[in-house]
């Protein structure tokens, strides 16, 4: 029986995206949990025992940062791809530009696309193969927005599919894939939006989510070293969700 703080002993777990809040936290779980953290992001940061500056929608970075982590750290165990972008032009499909759409493509799909890509392949390699995947989505990729932020939801989705292909075609390779649907998490950007929008709106909003308040970065994190761990072996190609069960609510009540 392994103890529970040690579930990724010696893992390698590669955080993409991992100067954010969310990235950071992720890193001090898996961190607390055993494994040696490697961090890649675009912009300047110090996650991680290996700290990589890269653009990981470009395919010579991401080359280069993976090369560099099988020469430093010999193998790969875990990815978290968390890298992303929402920006204020991404509204419906009449509203929004095509810079916009492939600006966020860019960064939500073609970062995880390519992150996959190489890492799978680095995962392959170790002996005997195995690896667990964990990407980034939302549950917004099953719904209908009646305010859209277009481009978002659909390189999202494109994510959740990616995330089940690789899942299905690498299952018997060791290899488990899975994206997290996520709903809110309280990060200072997220708590900042909430904070400008005004009390009546706030509330209107809070009344679709069952427990009446955003998720935490320790209960994302949790469910990231979950997911990363052999708890989860027989979990691959879902669609995890981390929403607060938003998904499964129709309206709820604001107070009982
Ligand atoms: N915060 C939430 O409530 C929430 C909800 C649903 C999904 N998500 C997803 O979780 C992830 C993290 O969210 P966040 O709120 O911490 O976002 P964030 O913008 O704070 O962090 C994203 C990170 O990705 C990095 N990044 C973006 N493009 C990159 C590129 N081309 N190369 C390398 N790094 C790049 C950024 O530098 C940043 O550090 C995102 O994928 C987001 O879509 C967040």
């Amino acid at each position: 029986m392994v103890s529970l703080e040690k579930r990724l002993d010696g893992k390698v777990c590669v955080i993409a995206g991992a100067s954010s809040d969310i990235g950071q936290a992720v890193a001090r779980r898996l961190e607390l949990e055993g494994g040696i953290v490697i961090g890649i992001d675009r912009q300047n940061h110090s996650v991680g025992s290996l700290s990589i500056t890269a653009d990981l929608s470009v395919e010579a970075e991401v080359v280069d940062a993976f090369a560099r982590i099988r020469r430093d750290a010999g193998r790969i165990d875990v990815l978290y791809n968390n890298a992303g972008l929402i920006l204020p032009g991404d509204k419906s499909a009449i509203e929004t530009s095509t810079e916009t759409l492939d600006l966020i493509f860019a960064a939500n799909f073609r970062t995880t696309w390519l992150c996959c890509k190489h890492g799978i392949a680095c995962m392959l390699q170790n002996d005997p193969a195995k690896g667990s995947v964990i990407n980034s989505s939302s549950f917004l990729v099953g719904m209908g927005a009646a305010t859209a932020q277009m481009a978002y939801n659909a390189a999202k989705a494109a994510v959740a599919q990616l995330s089940r292909d690789l899942g299905t075609q690498f299952a018997r390779q060791g290899i488990r894939v899975n994206a997290l649907a996520l709903g809110p998490i309280a990060t200072p950007q997220l708590e900042a939006v909430f904070a400008r929008i005004g009390e009546d709106e706030r509330e209107r909003r809070f009344q679709h989510m069952p427990f009446g308040r955003f998720g935490t970065l320790e209960e994302l994190a949790g469910t990231v070293a979950y997911l990363a761990s052999d708890d989860s072996g027989f979990v691959t190609a879902s669609m995890f969700p981390l929403d607060g069960g938003i998904q499964g609510a129709f309206t709820v009540p604001a107070s009982r």
